[in-house]
């Protein structure tokens, strides 16, 4: 279908005043050709490259790849900037500027002369942000996953990037590991390009854009090193040409069943719950109705097939050789509506054809023969979660799933850090960890230290596992009964806020529930003395951030952002 409908970049480039001159003259000091100006689709690759965020680091060679597919396909491509966020060294998150990037994406995507865009991502948020960016504007939109990094390599084990981490800080605790074997490790566990290549945030989100029909069928896998990886950036490059051409928009990809097709994919794969956050927010940008409870709903039954840590023992690379997404995909087909398009103009089961073969069993499983039962982030409600709270069963341990115990509160981060490892810190492996004032408001920006590492006395006992509470997230690389995103959170005085050492609270995953045992009047006692903490900020972006952000169980986007805006601009900037 060709609607041979006037490009948008001819207001631009097609006009015979000053404007137009102005529009091409400057364009062409950079050596563009007269006939990249005739009317062919002009193609914003939007390229989410920073030193500072590692693994977006090679994005400049996708970037040439796509280039070189959109010449093909008579493009002309433009590459462009937008702000990176680098989950690893952004302090004090990178989920804090998850929005300012949006807000960049999109006003950048609108502003310009774009006819289509192709958004370049890997490290955790700059899927999301670059997404609900496209998703605000509305124009055809195909994203091209960065890939994740080799398989880490440590004295003859596979480790894995976060999820060694995490156990690399165990073992230095409990002293199995010196700084000096630390240090090789962490070498031997970041060893090529790429992201991190367990199933965290990042892998979530390379699976989870691929499985609302936004990639290429077969994207989110491919490592990094891959060769077929810039194979990929190059077809991406050539099809967004063709969506252009057909007025493939973003909204008619981003339908109600893709963003469920998508919630059983993560199930599926053992996603991350930074999943849920994520997700949520897309669907306000696009105007699709989600609500959390659609996440257990919709997932909660789902088989795990894929066996990636940290819920298993491969990685990302393993998932590739063993046929990648196409085959949970087929696997899921019964489950999954066909009602959708994706960015080949088709559905899943149509792109994947010649594609469905599992190299690995032991990688991907049948759905037959899962290697968990239902294994779909749940969400759980109470008087402790009044909007819920969600946690990943497939991350947690069985016999914590049920438990009643007493609470142990930190007050906030420094708390925690100042007094975990303390000899006389009153606590037992049956206790339940509170962690307060880490939420969207809170912190600021919501961080990944919902899975508080355990005091170190406990880890010497060889136990590995308690139950941990907080309005914070967790990293996708992480593991843990560990119960994540309360709403409303602590700084605006959800009930979390009103917990005390010594309390018992009660956690049932069956039946849906976290339950905190003081009486309501207690909580009223309680709530009448509470004061709200100190704004983290009074000027700039982070002061708007906390005036605007949105619960969690919304997707903790700014409220003026949700909706779109369209791709109309009206006034000339001369
Ligand atoms: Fe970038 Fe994990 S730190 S993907």
């Amino acid at each position: 279908m060709n609607t041979n409908k006037k490009l948008r970049s001819q207001d631009w480039f097609a006009r015979k005043d000053k404007d137009g001159i102005i529009y091409r003259s400057w364009m062409k000091n950079q050596g563009m050709p007269p006939d990249h100006f005739d009317g062919r689709p002009v193609i914003g690759i939007c390229n989410t490259f920073s030193e500072l965020t590692p693994c977006n680091a090679h994005f400049r060679e996708h970037a040439e790849s796509v280039k070189r597919g959109v010449l093909e396909a008579g493009g002309f491509p433009v590459e462009f900037p937008i702000m990176s966020l680098g989950e690893t060294l952004l302090k004090p998150t990178a989920m804090l500027f998850r929005n300012l990037a949006s807000m960049d994406a999109e006003e950048s995507i609108r502003g310009n002369p774009i006819d289509g865009v192709v958004l370049l991502t890997g490290c955790d948020k700059t899927t999301p942000s670059t997404v609900m960016g496209a998703a605000s504007v509305g124009l055809p939109t195909i994203v091209v996953p960065g890939g994740p990094m080799l398989n880490g390599r440590y004295k003859g084990q596979t480790i894995g990037s976060g999820t060694h981490v995490w156990k690399f800080d165990e073992d230095m605790k409990t002293g199995k590991m010196t700084q000096e074997e630390c240090e090789f490790a962490e070498s031997c566990m970041s060893r090529s390009i790429g992201h991190c290549m367990t199933m965290g945030t990042a892998s979530t989100m390379a699976c989870m854009v691929e499985s609302l029909g936004l990639t290429l069928p077969g994207a989110a896998a491919i490592p990094a090193a891959d060769s077929r990886k810039k194979v990929m950036a190059q077809l991406s490059g050539r099809r967004i040409v063709e969506m252009v051409k057909e007025n493939l928009t973003i909204d008619k990809i981003l339908t109600r069943e893709a963003f469920e097709n998508a919630i059983k994919v993560n199930a599926a794969v053992g996603g991350s719950s930074n999943f849920i956050i994520h997700l949520t927010a897309i669907a306000g940008r696009i105007g699709v109705d989600l609500k959390l409870e659609d996440f257990d709903t919709l997932g909660g039954k789902i088989p795990l097939l894929l066996n990636l840590m940290p819920s298993g023992k491969y990685l990302m690379e393993d998932f590739y050789y063993a046929g990648g997404l196409p085959v949970i995909l087929n696997e899921l087909k019964d489950h999954l509506s066909k009602k959708v398009i994706t960015v080949t103009g088709k559905n899943h089961e149509e792109n994947i054809k010649g594609l469905t073969d599992c190299y690995n069993e032991d990688v991907i499983a049948r759905y037959g023969k899962p290697f968990i039962a239902e294994a779909g982030c749940v969400v759980v409600k109470g008087n402790l979660a009044l909007n819920g709270a969600v946690m990943k069963p497939s991350a947690a341990t069985p016999a914590l799933m049920k438990h009643k115990g007493r609470a142990v509160v930190f007050e906030t981060i420094e708390d925690y850090h100042a007094r975990i490892d303390d000899p006389a810190l009153d606590i037992d492996e049956n206790c339940v960890m509170v962690l307060k004032y880490v939420g969207p408001v809170g912190y600021p920006g919501m961080p990944e230290v919902g899975n508080m590492a355990l005091p170190k006395k406990i880890l010497q006992k060889g136990i590995k596992d308690m139950v941990r509470i907080s309005d914070g997230r967790m990293s996708g690389t992480a593991y843990g009964t560990v119960v994540l995103h309360v709403s409303p959170e602590s700084a605006i005085g959800g009930n979390l806020a009103l917990v005390q050492n010594g309390d018992m609270i009660e956690l049932d995953v069956e039946q849906r529930k976290i339950h905190l045992d003081v009486s309501d009047a207690e909580l009223e006692k309680r709530r009448a003395k509470w004061k709200p903490p100190k704004p983290a900020a009074t000027r700039g972006y982070v002061s708007m951030y906390i005036q605007h952000v949105t619960g969690a169980d919304k997707g903790a986007d700014l409220d003026f952002l949700q909706g779109n805006s369209g791709s109309v601009v009206t006034r000339d900037s001369h």
